[in-house]
């Protein structure tokens, strides 16, 4: 019972930002990332807007070899050379309803977003919810992912998405005014 009533006080408090704006939105950071270079920027987001960051974790981890772009036999060329590929997600199973806001991350494959990132898409009811895209990459732009995104979810809410190759701080600096203006 204490219990019950802790969770129950614990979600009618509003949300503070480490720069003690508050907001009303319950905001998931979901990432994915194999490198780390994504879950660094996801990290600094889920700081600067208090949200809860939650990694999508494929059943199966990439190798290197899995990642070498290089060879059209490996893992990653192969799932990204398929518009069906799904690969299956293990992890922690997702309570969305709990979330008004989505920041979404993933690393830009072959200038789209990585295939496990469409099973998360797929796997939950995302249908209305507000969500908001980053990337990082070696140098290409978001657009081309972003394109695909809401040609393929119609349903989601989809807010402009960014680029964050810069530093942590100034993707938390940008995850920070979306959300005061969102
Ligand atoms: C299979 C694969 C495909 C990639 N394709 C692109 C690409 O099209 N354009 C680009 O700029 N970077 C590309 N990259 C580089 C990644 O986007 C970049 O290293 C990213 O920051 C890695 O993020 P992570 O460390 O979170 O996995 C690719 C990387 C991999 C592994």
């Amino acid at each position: 019972m204490s219990l019950l009533t802790f969770s129950c006080s614990s979600k009618a408090q509003k949300q503070t930002t480490d720069t003690g704006m508050q907001s009303d939105k319950k905001i998931l950071v979901a990432y994915f990332s194999c490198t780390g270079t994504t879950e660094k920027i996801a990290g600094a987001i889920a700081q600067a807007v208090n949200g809860k960051l939650y990694r999508i974790t494929p059943a199966v981890a990439y190798t290197s070899a899995d990642l070498n772009w290089n060879n059209k036999a490996s893992r990653s060329s192969v799932e990204m050379a398929d518009d069906n590929s799904r690969p299956a997600l293990g992890g922690e199973t997702l309570n969305l309803k709990d979330y008004d806001v989505v920041f979404l991350g993933y690393p830009i494959w072959w200038d789209l977003c990585p295939r496990p990132v469409n099973t998360f898409l797929e796997k939950y009811d995302f249908s209305g919810k507000t969500v908001i895209p980053f990337a990082t990459s070696g140098g290409s732009s978001i657009t081309g992912s972003v394109k695909q995104l809401k040609a393929l979810y119609p349903q989601i809410g989809w807010q402009a998405g960014r680029l964050c190759n810069g530093s942590a701080k100034q993707a938390g600096d940008w995850a920070k005014r979306v959300i005061s203006v969102e």
